[in-house]
């Protein structure tokens, strides 16, 4: 197994601390990985820090989720849309991974890449690699998502509002064991073939309208599978030497968001993968003692795309303006994305279980014409303040949301660059947003493009 170790490393193994064998374990861990989350319910600007922080990066990962995220980044002018490629696929000097925590699915993928390269990223395919271990998302997946919605739609009178990309079956059939892999299309094609045709008659057996033309899936499937096999590597061992090898900056990606998070968002109005920390150590095979900086990113607001309690959410003018001014539009789907306050409750309990070690706040420029900005500071239930961010989703709709105002700026952000260039008013925001969470903000944005991001340290 070749593994080169770093001089910082060499110097760890060869003369042991006082400190003990726990101590020399830790340095000896190799390079961090910075991870980038979004700290709401998704559409925060991931991306765009994704971008920022690529440049220098030597590969870009993403973990979990699948083509139900929608990513913008904006480069020269150019806007581009990424829903399974990681934004650092921009970065001819870098190279971007998709875990097996992503759900994979291959017309989505290679259309995605094709219409990339028509816009001028050539060379995407040489510069992806694509763990072996990752599950796959069929067509039938995406035909049972749309179809187990009009079911909630019928039953329960409410949908979810997924995107149809067939996120949630797919998800399921990895953890019902009948779900096929990468590495599993690449292998034994005849028993790929059956194992493929039992998945169908199960779905079929739970769906009966359902209609799939299983011969023409698996020659379909098979052509993907022979125009995906150069980018296919074993994903753990890929990470090992990435982590252990020479120094190296290593970023992952978050799709979708804390809020969104199967185990601790706003269930069942939720995706269906980890989308806080936990999901970059499990959808990359990596421990977590090489997890380095963690951050949240969030927007100067709060957006929702779907069903769902949105306790901060404002259904008037100021709800109105924020759709507007912020072209809050899903990338993926088109859908309009529903607006409200900045809540700090929520990016709060983001942070409880991220451990964010700063923050970007994103999407500050669409404040600029407000007279009067507020700021969900705490969520009260009968007459009393809550500490925690409640579980049951009847709970959450009824609370009552305690507000901070503070006055608009009234003045055009987009131009400043640094802090100094903000108006006092903006940068007392900030400082309130920052205070409350006690988290530093790292980046404020105020406009689309990569120089419109203020570093602050
Ligand atoms: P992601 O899913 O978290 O990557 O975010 P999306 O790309 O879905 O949505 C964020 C949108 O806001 C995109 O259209 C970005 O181009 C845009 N955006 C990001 N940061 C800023 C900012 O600071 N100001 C403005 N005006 N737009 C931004
Ligand atoms: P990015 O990465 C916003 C939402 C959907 C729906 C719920 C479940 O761009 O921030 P799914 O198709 O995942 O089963 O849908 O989750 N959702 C997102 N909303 N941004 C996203 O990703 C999202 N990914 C999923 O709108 O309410
Ligand atoms: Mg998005």
């Amino acid at each position: 197994m070749s593994h080169t170790w770093s001089a910082k490393d060499h110097k760890n193994t060869s003369q042991p601390t006082a400190t003990g064998p726990q101590k020399r374990a830790r340095n000896d861990a190799g390079n961090k990985v910075t991870v980038v989350l979004g700290a709401q319910w998704g559409d925060e600007g991931k991306g765009k820090v994704v971008d920022l922080l690529a440049v220098e990066a030597d590969v870009v990962c993403r973990c979990q989720g699948g083509n139900n995220a929608g990513h913008t980044v904006v480069v020269d002018g150019k806007e581009y849309d990424f829903h399974l490629l990681p934004s650092g696929i921009i970065n001819p000097k870098s190279t971007s991974l998709i875990g097996n925590g992503v759900v994979i699915h291959l017309p989505g993928l290679f259309e995605e890449g094709d219409k990339n390269d028509k816009k001028g990223l050539k060379g995407w395919d040489k510069r992806l690699i694509v763990s072996d271990r990752a599950h796959l998302v069929f067509d039938f997946h995406q035909v049972v998502d749309g179809l187990q919605e009009s079911e909630r739609q019928a039953q329960e009178g409410k949908n979810i509002g997924t995107t149809k990309k067939g996120i949630g079956p797919a998800y399921s059939s990895k953890a019902s064991r009948t779900g096929l892999r990468v590495c599993d299309l690449l292998g034994d094609f005849k028993d790929f073939s059956m194992r493929f045709k039992n998945l169908v008659r199960q779905y079929q057996s739970m769906y009966p309208s359902l209609e799939v033309d299983t011969e023409d899936q698996l020659k379909q499937l098979k052509e993907y599978g022979e125009r995906l096999r150069p980018m296919v590597r074993d994903g753990v061992y890929y990470m090992y030497e990435a982590l252990h090898g020479h120094p190296k900056k290593i970023l992952v990606e978050g799709a979708n968001a804390a809020l969104l998070d199967i185990d601790f968002g706003t269930y069942p109005f939720v995706t269906s993968s980890n989308c806080t920390v936990g999901g970059a150590c499990t959808g990359l095979g990596i421990p977590p003692l090489n997890i380095g900086d963690v951050y949240g990113v969030a927007k100067a607001y709060t957006t929702r795309v779907g069903i769902g309690a949105f306790p901060t959410e404002q259904l008037n003018a100021d709800g109105e303006l924020l759709q507007t001014r912020g072209r809050e539009v899903g990338v993926t789907t088109g859908r309009k994305r529903r607006c409200g306050w900045l809540d700090l409750v929520i990016v709060r309990y983001a942070h409880m279980i991220n451990g964010f070690t700063a923050i970007a706040l994103t999407k500050l420029d669409i404040l600029d014409v407000l007279d009067e900005i507020k700021v969900g500071v705490a969520y009260k239930l009968n007459g009393k303040r809550i500490p925690h961010f409640p579980a049951n989703m009847d709970v959450l709709h009824k609370v009552e949301v305690e507000y901070e105002t503070f006055p608009g700026w009234k003045t055009d952000t987009s131009a400043a660059r640094k802090w100094n260039d903000l108006p006092p008013k903006a940068q007392n925001y900030i400082r309130f947003i920052e205070n409350h969470i006690g988290v530093p903000i790292k980046w404020v944005g105020v406009g689309k493009s990569r120089e419109c991001m203020i570093q602050m340290f």
